[in-house]
């Protein structure tokens, strides 16, 4: 039998390393990522987020209840490439923690950190083939299901190779005015050009998905985001006015081609995932 994850358990705690520390696996923005084991005897991801004190009680709900909804629908997502959501759970008023299946590896940001070079083509065409069959997979569902925060930070590569999606931005906007505003500049470099439009607001689509993937093959490249010499103040209008930085002069045609597909500025002019998975680079 293929062993499964029992999300049906009820109570937890954190794995202590030997000086009886919590086992930090990682840190974002948005909250600390540590090792838990559940009463069902599994060891499990759990994020711990925290909602600051500056907003008031009824938006900490609001968001809280957005997320909740959000995270009982990526439960019924089922795919190798995506994380398995367990469950969330409330444990304090500002205080939300979100479980998920525990992944050995690093992400594709900490493994340029760690090898201290960017990834070569032949890598990107093998994690770009299983992004976008997981980016396919999760646009085919329907209701739509986006990601809204892809980059190489949530983008996992197992110990043994497999591509794993993670951290959805599922409420990140409600969210993104209570955590620190380091995060939303952080994710700014990835944001489409029809995201600063004054007229329509902030809203994501899968066309925003495939652009923010184009930003991350980019980052795997250079090790860093289109336009990172910005300052954050800059970048809505830089994106907004401007092309997309060129690809290093080392990349092929077909990858450029490919690249240049994601990040067209025209959302209708942009690849589907569909047409990214038929691309010739990922042939
Ligand atoms: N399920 C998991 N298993 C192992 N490590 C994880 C898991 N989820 C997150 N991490 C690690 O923690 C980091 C931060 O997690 P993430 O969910 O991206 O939080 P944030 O919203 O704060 O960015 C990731 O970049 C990754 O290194
Ligand atoms: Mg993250």
């Amino acid at each position: 039998v293929k062993p499964s994850l029992d999300p049906a358990f009820s109570s937890w705690e954190f794995l202590l390393d030997v000086d009886g520390n919590t086992q930090l696996l990682g840190a974002g923005g948005f909250g600390q990522v540590y090792k838990a084991f559940t009463d069902k005897q599994q060891t499990v991801a759990v994020k711990i987020v925290k909602l600051e004190g500056a907003s008031s009680a009824s938006l900490i709900d609001e968001a809280i209840e957005k997320e909740n909804a959000e995270i009982s629908v990526l439960k019924a997502v089922r795919h190798p490439n995506i994380v398995q959501f367990l469950k969330s759970e409330r444990i304090k008023k500002g205080e939300l923690c979100i479980f998920t299946e525990l992944i050995s590896g690093h992400s594709l940001s900490e493994l340029m950190q760690l090898q201290r070079r960017p990834f070569d083509e032949a890598a990107v065409r093998n994690f770009s083939k299983q992004f976008c069959t997981a980016l396919h997979f999760l646009h085919s569902r329907s209701p739509v299901t986006l990601h809204r925060d892809i980059k190489c930070s949530n983008i996992m590569l197992t110990n043994e190779g497999l591509i794993k999606l993670i951290d959805f931005g599922v409420a990140k906007e409600v969210f993104a005015t209570m955590c620190s505003t380091k995060t939303a500049h952080g994710t700014l470099h990835f944001m489409a050009p029809e995201l600063f439009s004054e007229d329509e607001g902030i809203v994501y689509s899968p066309k925003t998905d495939v652009w923010a993937f184009g930003c991350s093959v980019f980052e795997m490249l250079e090790m860093k985001p289109p336009n990172w010499q910005f300052r954050w103040q800059q970048i809505p209008l830089r994106i907004h006015n401007h092309d997309m930085p060129q690809l290093p002069a080392e990349a092929s045609a077909l990858l450029r081609d490919f690249y240049g597909r994601c990040v067209q500025r025209e959302p209708r002019r942009r690849a589907a995932t569909a047409e990214l998975l038929e691309h010739k680079f990922l042939q």
